[in-house]
C-alpha cells in the first residue's frame, strides 16, 4: 500500500470543507491514516515548500499557508500518490476538470485548496515532516 501527505489549506479551512475534502479522500478508496489539524510556523511553511524557494510566488505562498489552521494527512492505499493527485485537479483551479476537488473548492492559484505529494521520493519526505511512525495507522 502506498502513501501520500495532502494538506487541506487555509481557504479551504477557512471556507468549511474539510468534510466534503475528506469524503472525496475515503470515497475513492484512500483510508485516511493519520491526521491533524494545525496552524503552520512560517518556519514550517517555508521548510516545507523549500524546494519553492527560488520561485517569484515564494513568499506569497507562506503567507497563505499560515493565513489559517490546515489540516494535515496521511493517506494510504494502492497509488495513493496518483489517485490523490488526480482527486486534486490541475494546480490552478481555472484549469483543473470538473468534479476535482480544486475545480470545486478552489478560488484561484495562489488559493488552491490542497496540497497532495507529487512523487513517492517527496511523499516519505512530507510525511516524515509532519508524523512520527506511531502517529499513523
Ligand atoms: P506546485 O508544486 O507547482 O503545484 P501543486 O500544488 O499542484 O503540486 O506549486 C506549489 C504551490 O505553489 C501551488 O499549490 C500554489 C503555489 N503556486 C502559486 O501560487 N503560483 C504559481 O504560479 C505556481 C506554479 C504555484
Amino acid at each position: 500500500m502506498e502513501q501520500t501527505l495532502s494538506i487541506i489549506k487555509p481557504d479551504a479551512v477557512a471556507k468549511g470543507v474539510i468534510g466534503k475534502i475528506l469524503d472525496r479522500f475515503e470515497s475513492n478508496g484512500l483510508k485516511i491514516a493519520a491526521m491533524k489539524k494545525v496552524q503552520l510556523s512560517r518556519q514550517d511553511a517555508e521548510a516545507f515548500y523549500a524546494v519553492h524557494a527560488a520561485r517569484p510566488f515564494f513568499n506569497d505562498l507562506v503567507d497563505f499557508m499560515v493565513s489559517g489552521p490546515v489540516v494535515i494527512t496521511v493517506l494510504e492505499g494502492e497509488n495513493a500518490i496518483l489517485k490523490n493527485r488526480d482527486l486534486m485537479g490541475a494546480t490552478n483551479p481555472k484549469e483543473a476538470a470538473p468534479g476535482t476537488i480544486r475545480a470545486d473548492f478552489a478560488e484561484n492559484i495562489d488559493a488552491n485548496a490542497v496540497h497532495g505529494s507529487d512523487s513517492a521520493e517527496n511523499a516519505a519526505i512530507e510525511i516524515a515532516f509532519f508524523f512520527s511512525g506511531r502517529e499513523i495507522s
